[in-house]
């Protein structure tokens, strides 16, 4: 296979995207408050806003839509799912959602309690938003090279923090500890992978104190993945092989299926755990729809059920992490300052690091995915002082986070490598000229903090 480089497809099927002028794009972003999501998304060249929802299904998938069995109850769909998801995660009892967070919603109903702490690496907003609501206490654990965007090479930066993890056991006591929450790959830090090393010793220190570990896994192909490329014993294991004893380590996993289950809608609560799979369907029958749809239309389940297995195909997975990291080569060569090594789904870009004169109150993220979009129509979303951004409960004064970045998603088979030339030679071209970018400010944002990023309204300084 020496010289078979390329896209493991070929294109069927394309969509045209519209080529703008730069008058028109600014025009654009101050009608949308200069929000990359109020942005239409016509308007838009090379669509990097997120890697959800947006894959592209194959010949087998769009065949599998018309196999849908539309019934309510008991659907042939539903059963055909259960069958990939089984196959994939190892686990029994399956519980479709409409998609990611409704998943989170049941797992947060079912684990946390009340003034309780649920650690994770870093906790995806959606759960961190269903754990506040409940009134839990979500606690970021991520070990210190994770939130290190210049730190020494680390082949696993979505590691939990045993240290961390024990000491707040420690002090707070066990019972006080609600869940344990791994997410795979860990997607606000750089889509970086978390090593099967680790998922087992934080479900042996979890077990020892009787915490259930959950796994989001929005991302488990990719990160069984790099674990197959970079840690010591997996080199001869096939992907399944990797996900099963992945998922042997928790009770539960949620899954959004807009990522690595490769179609545009769905969601997954998956679990080896009969009592909570009971409350789980109680869940979803009053919040999502009857057990054997939860939210999803039978053709979606179809879909999804192929989309699964060529999810955690080889090739694929390898042109797709390969795909990542050609941007990220990319845009080193031209001095951009991303996170290194780069991740599963995407390149993030140090937004302080790019511009060092901006700082992190005036926003220096969401000036870079102006920048980028005035430049070259290209949607990046910010994953910094907005969207991380909180603010004291007390003095309301704002807590700046610790990683400030703007995130460039790849969508999954969608865009060449042209595609990606492009983004590389507009960073490039607007590192060049840094100096001459002031700041943001933030001029609306709704009322809740952890949401602003979807609504806020920002002028230029
Ligand atoms: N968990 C993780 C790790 C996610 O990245 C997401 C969504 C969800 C849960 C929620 O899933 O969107 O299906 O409800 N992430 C998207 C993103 C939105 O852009 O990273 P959902």
């Amino acid at each position: 296979m020496k010289y078979m480089k390329a896209e493991p497809f070929r294109i069927k099927m394309v969509e045209t995207v519209k080529k703008t002028t730069k008058a028109e794009r600014q025009k654009w972003l101050i009608e949308a408050g200069y929000n990359a999501f109020k942005l239409k998304a016509e308007n838009v060249y090379v669509d990097c806003l997120t890697d959800s929802g947006t894959s592209a299904m194959s010949n087998r998938q769009w065949a599998a839509l018309m196999m849908g069995d539309e019934s309510y109850a008991g659907c042939r769909s539903f059963y055909n799912l259960e069958e990939s998801v089984q196959d994939v995660f190892g686990m029994p009892y399956v519980q479709p959602t409409h998609q990611g967070r409704a998943a989170d919603y049941i797992m947060a109903k079912i684990y946390c309690e009340p003034g309780k702490y649920a650690i994770g690496n870093m906790h995806f907003d959606t759960f961190r938003g269903n754990a506040e609501v409940l009134g839990a206490i979500p606690v970021d654990y991520v070990i210190d090279e994770g939130l290190n965007t210049g730190s020494a090479y680390h082949p696993f930066k979505g590691n939990i923090d045993l240290n961390k993890m024990q000491q707040l056991i420690d002090e707070k006591g066990a019972d006080n500890v609600c869940v344990v929450i791994i997410t795979v790959t860990c997607n606000n830090n750089g889509g970086q992978p978390v090593s099967m090393k680790n998922i087992r010793e934080v479900s042996e220190l979890a077990q020892k104190y009787n915490i259930p570990v959950v796994m989001d896994s929005a991302r488990l192909a990719e990160n069984a993945y790099f674990i197959q490329q970079r840690e010591e014993g997996y080199q001869d294991k096939s992907i399944k092989e990797i996900t099963k004893e992945m998922f042997s380590y928790c009770e539960t996993a949620t899954m959004s299926s807009k990522k690595d289950g490769l179609v545009n809608i769905g969601g997954l609560f998956v679990t080896r755990n009969n009592d909570i799979y009971i409350q789980a369907n109680q869940l979803a029958i009053v919040h999502e729809g009857f057990i054997t749809y939860g939210g999803m239309s039978g053709r979606d389940m179809e879909a999804l059920a192929v989309g699964l297995q060529e999810g955690c195909d080889e090739q694929y997975l390898e042109y797709r992490i390969n795909q990542v990291k050609y941007l990220g080569d990319r845009l080193k060569e031209k001095g951009v300052p991303i996170i290194e090594p780069t991740g599963g789904h995407g390149v993030y870009v140090d937004g302080r690091r790019f511009f060092p004169q901006i700082p992190q109150h005036e926003f220096p993220s969401q000036r870079l995915v102006v920048a980028l979009y005035e430049e070259a129509g290209v949607r990046a979303v910010e994953l910094g002082a907005c969207a991380f951004g909180s603010k004291d409960k007390e003095t309301g004064e704002p807590i700046w986070p610790e990683l400030e970045t703007m995130r460039i998603a790849l969508s999954r088979r969608v865009y060449t490598n042209s595609h990606l030339d492009v983004i590389a030679e507009a960073l490039g071209d607007i590192y060049a000229n840094r100096d001459q970018y002031k700041g943001m400010k933030l001029v609306y944002e709704g009322p809740i903090t952890s949401l602003r990023h979807f609504t806020a309204g920002f002028e230029l300084l």
